[in-house]
């Protein structure tokens, strides 16, 4: 939710770890200046960047100001006065973050601030983190001394497969609480994620619905049309299953799918949310290998541009199975939702930018139009468009003006960019508000962190075993085996918006 009737976050001196990746300069501190404008940060508020690189406050300042995001695209933010108020609060500490002297720095800079609050943001590779929160709290860091708060907050992956989730949870929580930690799905910063508990809790006609009686089933959709481009090194070892599905679309998929808490609180929600992740069925080998598709793709063009195979990225080896789309059938085993399938997709270089969760009800038990052009009457679907072009769309069917008895298929259509201002905001601008302020609602939990990875993991197992991914071409929709998928239940992906617009 954007702040904005809301204080400014109480000082605090944010310590990035990663202060010159591309993290901070496309995310974090665009946040933090459209914050700065909106007066949720003001002059309480220090950024210490760290990183490996040579420079000192004005280098860092330089190269944040160096950055030039394309116009409306991620970091594009208008820098302003904000920038230049924010600027003069930024400073650098070069070092390396795995030696112990930088940590005696940081210490000495956050003495410095008034307040004696810290959040330290690791934006960092992942084989860091377990390393950074050791230092941390062996410097003493991580000691909440009475009124002051110490969080760390930790960016994704959260482990590579459930064993390293629950070593890495496991090694973190010995030293910190988990009342002060805070791990990063950025999902959960998008207005349209967050809108989910609102559209079914804030709405009867929509929850009472919300259940294996009238529910079909669920389709949850990332499409992406960007590649793989410069990250070839990060993706082959990750992997659309990892880099997507046990966090965005579990995301997604436990906002759709958990029951109401019994309070709006950081808990209640995350206990809901972990009880759903907790009941996604754990799938046999054989199980896993007839609802789980991946592919990878080939060479081609998209949008007049053309891309190079998957196997001839830079860092990706020539004979790489990494898949960069799959399809998943999943099963939440809760009378709710008993014998309501889930299928999530998600790939790279597809046709069309589209992120979307799509509710199809089931079809009326009979019609009373036989033997009438109305008779194929089509089932409803509520279509949460998550990105671009956020809003909400309700399919319904209504009678055709005409002296005939004929139903017509229409569309309730909600945008956001129509009725409020949605603009300019990059997304991190309430998780960082949230970290300064101590609302853990929008991070993910250990248990339910562990709970994603042990849903996702018999794919893992069974591709580990060998096999390679379905090829498909840039500009598709992923492999055919993915349409496969659905056809074999009577079911059909639904069409994504940009196909929709060009028919
Ligand atoms: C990141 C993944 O977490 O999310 C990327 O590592 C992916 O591969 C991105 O492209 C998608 O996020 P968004 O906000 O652009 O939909």
């Amino acid at each position: 939710m954007a702040k904005i009737n809301v204080p400014p976050a109480p000082p605090v001196t944010l310590v990035i770890f990663g202060a010159m990746g591309d993290l901070t300069r496309r995310l974090l501190v665009p946040a933090m200046i459209n914050m700065t404008r909106l007066g949720l940060a003001d002059e309480g508020l220090h950024i210490l960047g760290v990183g490996i690189d040579p420079g000192d406050d004005q280098t860092l300042r330089e190269e944040l100001d160096a950055f030039t995001p394309e116009p409306g695209g991620e970091g594009a933010v208008e820098k302003g006065a904000a920038w230049e108020q924010l600027k003069s609060r930024i400073s650098y500490l070069q070092g390396d973050f795995t030696s112990d002297d930088v940590y005696q720095s940081i210490a000495d800079r956050i003495g410095q601030a008034a307040s004696g609050n810290a959040a330290f943001y690791l934006a960092v590779q992942p084989r860091f983190f377990g390393d950074i929160v050791d230092k941390l709290a062996d410097h003493k860091l991580t000691v909440e001394a009475e009124g002051v708060f110490r969080r760390i907050a930790i960016e994704k992956p959260f482990g590579h497969d459930l064993a390293s989730a629950q070593a890495l949870n496991a090694r973190i929580l010995k030293r910190v609480a988990e009342s002060q930690i805070y791990r990063v799905d950025h999902f959960l910063g998008k207005e349209t994620v967050q809108n989910i508990m609102t559209a079914r809790f804030a709405n009867m006609m929509i929850e009472r619905l919300w259940n294996a009686d009238s529910i079909d089933h669920v389709q949850i959709t990332a499409a992406e049309t960007v590649d793989v481009g410069t990250r070839g090194k990060f993706y082959d070892a990750t992997g659309a299953l990892r880099d997507m599905v046990p966090n965005h679309l579990f995301t997604l998929l436990s906002m759709v799918a958990m029951e109401a808490p019994n309070s709006f609180d950081a808990e209640a929600i995350r206990d809901e949310k972990g009880k759903v992740l907790r009941a996604l069925r754990h799938y046999t080998p054989a199980q896993a290998k007839e609802n789980g598709v991946r592919g990878a793709y080939t060479a081609g063009t998209l949008d007049g541009r053309s891309v190079p195979a998957y196997t001839d990225v830079p860092d990706v080896a020539g004979d790489s199975t990494t898949e960069t789309y799959i399809a998943l059938k999943l099963m939440v085993d809760t009378w709710r939702w008993h014998g309501v399938p889930f299928y999530l997709r998600t790939g790279k270089v597809m046709a069309v930018r589209d992120t979307e969760v799509v509710i199809q009800f089931k079809p009326v038990p009979f019609t009373q139009f036989d033997d009438t052009a109305a008779a194929n009457v089509p089932p409803n679907r509520l279509v949460i468009q998550i990105q671009p072009d956020e809003g909400l769309r309700m399919d319904i069917s209504i009678k055709r003006p005409g002296l005939a008895v004929e139903t017509a298929p229409v569309s309730l259509d909600f945008h956001y960019a129509s009725h409020f201002d949605v603009a300019h905001l990059v997304g991190y601008e309430t998780l960082l508000y949230d970290l300064f302020t101590g609302d853990q609602t929008l991070f993910q939990r250990a248990d339910g962190i562990e709970a994603g990875w042990a849903a996702v993991q018999p794919f893992l197992d069974l591709w580990a075993e060998g096999g390679s991914p379905a090829p498909y071409a840039p500009g598709s929709l992923g492999p055919d085996a993915s349409d496969a998928l659905l056809a074999r239940d009577g079911r059909a992906w639904h069409s994504l918006a940009a196909e929709e617009k060009s028919a």
